[in-house]
């Protein structure tokens, strides 16, 4: 069979590649220890598992569910976002909720981008932002991302492509859907807390982003998965005044609730988006489970201590990993947000990649290479904070083990 053209340059997803590989590693007799993927191994708190337990065992839960999510739901995301985020979302429009926030990245691309349409996205950056645009047709515009500009957009560089793609010939094309026009630029991708570097927003950055957005009539698709992640200030791009106009916002219970496998995020922002992405979304599938909709709800009414004991353990293993890190003689900000440590090499390798091959065949341990998040991020690695701590001592006795015999 010959598969479609679209996916053309398009490989299977890094860690999907990577983990087979660990696996074929660990049949060998390998036990790699597995530092890479920011997967939480921590369980959900216990309230939520028990409204999943007690509303699976009910006779009217499995039908079908609605498009647009639950009621319930909707009014928990609602609540959450104004207790956390001062953001005010009408439950029954600007909220739909979704099947992860990574399902979300393509229901938008696919919403609004023609052929050739452009996208501005991050380097380094969630690798899922590049596929889905190419996927869906449109062309990724690479904005980069550096240290030495606190991980921030250079709005002068953003303002030059922004000016260009409008200074060029529309392709005008009938459309019954209204389209019309292709080849323009029209989306985003922002992601603060940012992964893979950790970089916490600041309310200036997010209002020049939404400047930015409404001067050049640009969709921001703000992707916030991280922001209860190691940071005791949680923000939405969406509270920026007059942010709606421009601005969609994706979240998860992924990492903030320990609830990866459960697939629960949603998109928030105005109800012509929201209607909009529901017009891609409601033909690919057809809704969440009850009962896990209920038990999000659940999980989105806890509080600060949930948060608390959640960071304590994540602080606990972070000063373990900045351990493994100068081991390794890497450099990193002791100020990074989210589940991961990003750390800058040292000048004696050629890239991420020749130091985390080297951690893997010689010490058995698994760091992720920067440069899976694009060019930018090729002189750096990335360690995860999703391993207890035993295990992150296991490896750095490991590591030590294997530079005394070299
Ligand atoms: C930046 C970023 N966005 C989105 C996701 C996807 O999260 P979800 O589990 O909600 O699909 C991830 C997961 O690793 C991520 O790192």
């Amino acid at each position: 069979m010959h598969i479609s053209n679209r996916l053309e340059g398009i490989g299977e997803y890094y860690f999907s590649q990577k983990l087979r590989e660990i696996d074929e590693l660990n049949k060998g007799g390998k036990q790699i220890i597995n530092l890479g993927i920011g997967s939480p191994d921590q369980p959900p708190h216990s309230d939520v598992i028990k409204v999943l337990q007690e509303e699976t065992a009910k006779s009217d839960v499995h039908a079908y569910q609605s498009y647009r999510g639950s009621p319930v739901l909707r009014k928990a995301i609602s609540d959450w976002y104004k207790k956390w985020y001062t953001v005010e979302l009408n439950p029954d429009n600007e909220i739909l909720p979704l099947i992860g926030s990574k399902e979300g990245i393509m229901h938008i691309c696919m919403t609004y981008l023609n052929k050739g349409d452009e996208v501005l996205v991050p380097n380094p950056g969630y690798p899922t932002y590049r596929s889905a645009v190419k996927l869906a047709g449109g062309k990724c515009i690479e904005y980069e991302l550096n240290e030495e500009n606190n991980y921030e957009p250079d709005f002068n560089q953003l303002e030059k492509i922004a000016v260009f793609s409008k200074s060029r010939e529309p392709v005008m094309v009938a459309s019954p859907a209204g389209g019309g026009q292709e080849g323009a630029l029209k989306l985003m991708f922002v992601n603060y807390p940012q992964m893979p570097t950790g970089q916490l927003p600041t309310k200036g950055l997010y209002e020049k982003l939404v400047a930015f957005g409404k001067k050049h009539d640009l969709l921001i698709v703000h992707d916030n998965p991280y922001s209860f992640i190691l940071n005791d200030y949680p923000m939405s791009l969406l509270s920026v005044a007059g942010a709606k106009d421009c601005v969609i916002e994706l979240n998860s219970l992924s990492k903030s609730h320990n609830m990866a496998g459960w697939r629960v995020g949603m998109l928030c922002g105005a109800k012509e988006r929201i209607e909009e992405v529901l017009r891609f979304k409601s033909n690919m599938d057809s809704g969440m489970f009850l009962p896990v909709q209920l038990a999000a709800a659940k999980a989105l009414t806890l509080g600060k201590e949930w948060h608390d004991e959640v960071n304590r353990v994540y602080k606990e293993r972070r000063k373990k990993v900045f351990e493994l890190l100068d081991l390794l003689q890497c450099q990193y900000s002791k100020e990074q947000a989210g589940m991961f440590v990003w750390a800058k090499i040292p000048a004696a390798y050629k890239d991420g990649y020749t130091l985390s091959d080297e951690v893997l065949n010689q010490a058995n341990v698994f760091i992720t290479p920067g440069g899976i998040f694009g060019n930018a991020g090729e002189k750096y690695v990335r360690v995860s904070l999703c391993s207890t701590a035993e295990k992150i001592s296991e490896s750095i006795g490991r590591i030590k083990k294997f530079k005394i015999e070299n």
